[in-house]
């Protein structure tokens, strides 16, 4: 497992696979990695002849105030984990690797429509600091596929609609959200919430998961449906900051195809997002 901080050792190391003839595939982390990142890094390997793993705390996706000086760093510990699954390369890089020309009046990729609604609304510019990153370290791995959470939903909808719009050749894949036995989906941000905290917690999983059947099972007064359990959370202690039925493919205003409920929720310190795709 090479463990790499230049693009350029990274770009010979791909280049290199590829002209073997091995396909390649990119994980884009922030470390501090738990199971459901290294469930990526596992399917990754299944759908790829070589992996690569980025651990990069991206700077210019938190929102002023917000908590990127504390954001968990825990590189060697995220190393012997990654060992364990056994990727062939770890990509590291510090900022100036990343924003060679600092983190102001740089190129910036934007996805209108889908990157300023639900988190967007919430975290202005969040979105715009993700898909900077993410193009960029598309365009420093080259991949063949890249693999993102669907826990994460906004945000792997806005990479593909990126991908697609920006023609970069590469085959995003969604993953499922790995949880705990609780439901809670795991996180790195779950390491605010007290033990107290966390059982509250499998609450907004069981709530979307009652929506879910709820829709399965014809109700479709959707605003309905979110009204109580906007009421329900807030009872057990849930300050809301959207909780939605929306169509999968593009979050806009439930229609007849598939639908998701999605949600962001704070309990104490920890903005927890969840969300169920609703197969009818
Ligand atoms: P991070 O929060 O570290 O997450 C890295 C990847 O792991 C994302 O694709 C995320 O959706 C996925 N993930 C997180 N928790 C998961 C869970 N419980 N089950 C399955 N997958 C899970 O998301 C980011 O980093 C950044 O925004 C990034 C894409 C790396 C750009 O900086």
């Amino acid at each position: 497992m090479y463990r790499v901080t230049q693009k350029e050792a990274l770009r010979s190391c791909v280049q290199d696979w590829h002209q073997g003839g091995q396909s390649v595939a990119l994980v884009p982390t922030m470390g501090n990695l738990h199971t459901g990142h290294l469930q990526l890094v596992k399917q990754a390997k299944t759908v790829a002849d070589r992996v690569v793993v980025s651990i990069f705390v991206n700077p210019t996706q938190f929102v002023a105030g917000e908590d990127f000086d504390t954001y968990p760093r825990t590189i060697e510990e995220d190393v012997a984990n990654l060992q364990a699954i056994g990727p062939d390369l770890i990509f590291i890089p510090n900022i100036d690797e990343v924003y060679p020309t600092g983190l102001k009046l740089e190129t910036q990729v934007v996805v209108p429509g889908l990157d300023n609604i639900f988190c967007g609304a919430f975290r202005p510019g969040h979105f715009q600091g993700v898909t900077t990153v993410v193009c960029k370290l598309l365009n420093m791995v080259q991949p063949d596929v890249a693999l993102f959470g669907k826990k994460d939903y906004q945000q792997l909808l806005v990479i593909k609609k990126m991908v697609n719009d920006l023609s970069i050749p590469v085959e995003i894949i969604g993953v499922e959200t790995v949880r705990e036995e609780s439901g809670l989906a795991l996180s790195s941000r779950n390491r605010y919430l007290n033990q107290k905290e966390k059982d509250v917690a499998a609450k907004l999983y069981q709530t979307l998961s009652g929506i879910s059947e709820a829709v399965k099972a014809g109700r479709d007064d959707y605003q309905q449906l979110e009204a109580d359990a906007v009421e329900y959370l807030e009872d057990k202690g849930f300050k809301i900051d959207y909780l939605s039925v929306r169509n999968a493919a593009d979050l806009g205003a439930p229609a007849g195809g598939e639908l998701v409920v999605l949600t962001a929720a704070w309990l104490g310190e920890a903005r927890l997002i969840d969300n169920i795709q609703i197969r009818r």
